[in-house]
């Protein structure tokens, strides 16, 4: 397998997964509509493989919104035109705040549904050997026990959840349908943070970040005054909430993995965690950071969070069956790369 179409891939996790699929020797053809990425990200990406090793990357980008079924359409003949055959999808594309799709519910639901079904309706005709889907572990909804392994209930809470979900069902009907010929893997996503071990790529979130990691470094940059610790009464070591942080390269080598999987096994449609399996809590994610990259960070508790569970961390056990992958990297080194790559780019890809 060589060629390899990422959508959303210049967004956090795709640009991420770009480098990684460019240093196995993939040609990638990114398809993002620019909504949440930065083609900066991708400029950066062709330096940084150019000046490692010497070639030419063979990254292209194509500004589509698959939401657009013509536009879509037009990317995949264009790439056949050229004798361009894809054979795996990567779809990271969608839109990814829990709070923004209980205010913006359709616009949620035609962003990851819509856009994900006109993409499969173009891809019916070439045959692709490989999709694989962004889904996440807030499919699996509150007061699940943990550690959580694939099979537990499914039980979204949001519109965004929602959406993952439904994306799974549709991509299984489709593995199913008679005339499919392509592998499905959706991996659910648990806490994913950290960049690139070189800071030339890492998360750029625009505005007031909702989540924790980019939240305490535009605290430690001084760019926001307070971190809140959502709530210090929960059943837990230390009353903070606990999640399965995994750094972003530990993810990106899990999408590696599993398209050598797909690649190398009878067609088959799989759901995997990804995450660590172990659990750190809020407070010692905040003391390693300060640890690490000797800084104080500005913190203090109040409430807890809506929405939020106590306990959440993955069974990652069979995606370490199936792929032969496990996380390698721990808290510190998320904690090291994540600063040191906001320190050098306090703007972002601005
Ligand atoms: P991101 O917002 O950084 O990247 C998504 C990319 O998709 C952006 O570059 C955006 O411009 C693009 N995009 C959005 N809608 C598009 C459309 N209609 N057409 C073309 N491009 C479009 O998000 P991310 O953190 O990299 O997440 C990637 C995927 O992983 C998302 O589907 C998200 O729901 C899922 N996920 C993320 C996390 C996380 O913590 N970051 C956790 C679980 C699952
Ligand atoms: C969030 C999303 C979830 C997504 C996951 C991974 C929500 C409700 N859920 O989950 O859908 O799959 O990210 O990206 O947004 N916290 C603070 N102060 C802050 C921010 C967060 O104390 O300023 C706490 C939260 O209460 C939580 C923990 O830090 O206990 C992690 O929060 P966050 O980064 O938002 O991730 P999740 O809640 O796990």
């Amino acid at each position: 397998m060589k060629n390899i179409l990422v959508t959303g891939g210049a967004g956090y996790i795709g640009s991420h997964t770009c480098l990684s699929l460019l240093e196995k020797g993939y040609d990638v053809f990114v398809i993002d509509s620019l909504v949440n990425g930065s083609i900066e990200s991708l400029e950066r990406i062709k330096s940084f493989i150019k000046k490692k090793s010497k070639i030419k990357s063979n990254l292209h980008f194509f500004k589509v919104d698959l939401r657009n079924f013509s536009q879509t359409l037009q990317t995949f003949e264009k790439l056949a035109s050229e004798g361009i055959k894809i054979e795996a999808v990567i779809h990271f594309a969608g839109y990814k705040s829990v709070f923004e799709s209980i205010e913006n519910p359709i616009e949620y639901w035609e962003n990851n549904v819509g856009a994900t079904l006109n993409l499969l309706r173009v891809l019916a005709n070439y045959k692709c050997k490989a999709f694989i889907f962004s889904s996440s572990a807030t499919v699996y909804g509150l007061n699940m026990k943990s550690p959580i392994s694939e099979d537990s209930n499914t039980l979204p809470i949001n519109p965004y959840g929602e959406t993952k979900i439904a994306v799974e069902k549709i991509l299984k009907s489709f593995f199913k349908s008679a005339k499919s010929t392509t592998s499905i893997a959706c991996l659910r996503y648990f806490n994913p943070i950290g960049a690139h071990e070189s800071s030339v790529i890492g998360e750029d979130p625009k505005g007031v970040p909702d989540n924790l990691f980019p939240y305490i470094c535009k605290v430690a940059n001084k760019e926001l005054g307070l971190l809140k610790v959502f709530g210090s009464d929960w059943p837990t070591k230390d009353g903070t909430c606990i999640r399965d942080f995994i750094h972003i390269m530990d993810l990106a080598d899990g999408h590696i993995k599993t398209l050598e999987y797909l690649t190398y096994n009878k067609p088959c449609c799989i759901t995997l965690n990804l995450g660590t399996g172990k659990g750190t809590s809020v407070l010692d994610l905040i003391k390693t950071f300060e640890k690490v990259n000797k800084i104080d960070l500005n913190y203090s508790f109040v409430n807890r969070r809506d929405g939020d569970t106590p306990i959440m961390y993955a069974n990652p056990l069979l995606a370490k069956k199936l792929l032969g992958w496990k996380a390698k990297k721990d808290i510190n080194d998320m904690c090291l790369d994540g600063w040191n790559w906001f320190k050098n780019n306090p703007n972002g890809y601005r």
